[in-house]
């Protein structure tokens, strides 16, 4: 019972379902959080005091904890972020702009277009927009034909969309776009809760991480980033802590990944986030990934059951998350109803509103699962439904 871990769930009756929104934490993420503000609170880089100390060791340790889980090969290629939004945004501005071509899909979060809008990019303007069809499938051969009239291109792309729990086949998108000599980004928000990823395996060259959706605290994230391209990458944002030597008419900055951690970090949140990638590790992926595709096999199967019920894409090929209309319901008075209930789950066009316009449709009712979930809580879904269903008609 993973349940016992966290917890929210001792404090809390409600059967949440919202686990690509934010995710629970379990205990030791809280616990070290409260123990570094209780205990040692310093900050970190700075003063050589002992407190001080201690908090510089275990940002540093934490470092060397996600640089090991994602098998990167060096803890420098790991920059600490608020979480994916801003490693986008600072790859975005650092890196990506002196791009002609940015290529992404159409099964974007807002997290993954706004940024290139802001830069002046807009659809043949800059900006190249991979189909995903109806069943979001990934269009391969538009693709590469985008490439290949635009090789040099900088291609950002998400790896499992959170509106519709569809899983991109990222190391096929990320050989093709080293044939054309393009660099791959990928948005990594919702990889991490489900799946072992390994950023050598996938010889991807930006990984964005966040740490919320991952068990851990709220307002970190990371950045990976290749060792060949460290040398390229720009401050996208300066201050203390990155500077080797300052006067009046020239600075000289430190070397990554401080020169890339402008001001004071989220030091509580850091180190907290580690914990989670520990607790993940304990628990192990094949057991997270065997609950997992239980539930979301039975949750598919139980909602089948439903009447009018509009699935977007098949089971296969997608994780956490399921989302579903009923014919002529709209899916915000299920939410306010289901609230009522006690089910926590969004609905909505969860910050991927391109894809909802494709499908015609204004949003989703979106269940999101992670493995401390349990049949129960589908069967209470189910049942609550079921309840909505008939206030409705
Ligand atoms: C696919 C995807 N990308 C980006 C984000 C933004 O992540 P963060 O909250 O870490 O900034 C989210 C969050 O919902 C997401 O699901």
């Amino acid at each position: 019972m993973f349940k016992n871990d966290f917890p929210y769930f001792s404090n809390s009756d409600i059967v949440y379902l919202d686990n690509a929104a934010t995710t629970q934490k379990p205990k030791e993420v809280i616990t070290s959080q409260v123990e570094y503000y209780e205990k040692y609170c310093a900050n970190t880089h700075r003063s050589s005091f002992g407190d001080a100390n201690k908090a510089t060791l275990n940002y540093e340790n934490a470092r060397k904890t996600l640089q090991k889980f994602i098998n990167a090969p060096t803890k420098e290629q790991i920059i600490f972020t608020k979480g994916v939004t801003e490693s986008i945004n600072f790859i975005a501005s650092s890196y990506a702009k002196k791009f002609d071509k940015v290529i992404i899909s159409s099964l974007e979060h807002h997290s993954n277009i706004v940024p290139w809008h802001m830069q002046g990019r807009t659809l043949g303007e800059g900006l190249e927009v991979v189909s995903c069809n109806d069943n979001l499938d990934f269009d391969f051969v538009e693709y590469e034909d985008i490439l290949k009239q635009n090789p040099n291109s900088f291609v950002s792309i998400t790896h499992i969309s959170n509106a519709f729990g569809k899983i991109h086949d990222i190391k096929a998108i990320i050989k093709l776009a080293h044939k054309y000599k393009s660099v791959v980004m990928i948005d990594g928000a919702q990889s991490l809760a489900h799946m072992n990823i390994d950023v050598q395996d996938l010889d991807v060259d930006f990984f964005a991480i966040s740490a919320h959706k991952t068990f851990g605290p709220t307002g970190v994230g990371a950045i990976y980033v290749k060792e060949s391209l460290l040398k390229e990458l720009e401050p996208y944002q300066t201050g203390g802590a990155t500077i080797h030597e300052v006067d009046f008419l020239s600075s000289t900055m430190l070397d990554s990944p401080y020169k890339f951690e402008a001001g004071t970090q989220n030091i509580a949140g850091v180190i907290g986030f580690a914990k989670a990638l520990e607790y993940l590790e304990k628990v192990g992926y094949e057991a997270i990934m065997k609950q997992e595709h239980e539930l979301y096999e039975y949750l598919t199967d139980q909602l089948s059951k439903l009447p009018n019920i509009i699935f977007y894409n098949d089971t296969e090929d997608s994780i956490g998350s399921k989302s579903f209309n009923f014919k002529n319901i709209i899916h915000d008075d299920i939410g306010i109803l289901l609230d009522k209930m006690k089910i926590a789950l969004r609905v909505g066009h969860h910050c991927a509103q391109p894809i909802m316009k494709q499908l015609n449709i204004k949003g989703t009712i979106r269940v999101s699962i992670a493995f401390y979930n349990t049949k129960e809580d589908i069967d209470k879904l189910i049942t609550a439904l079921k309840k909505a269903l008939d206030m409705l008609r």
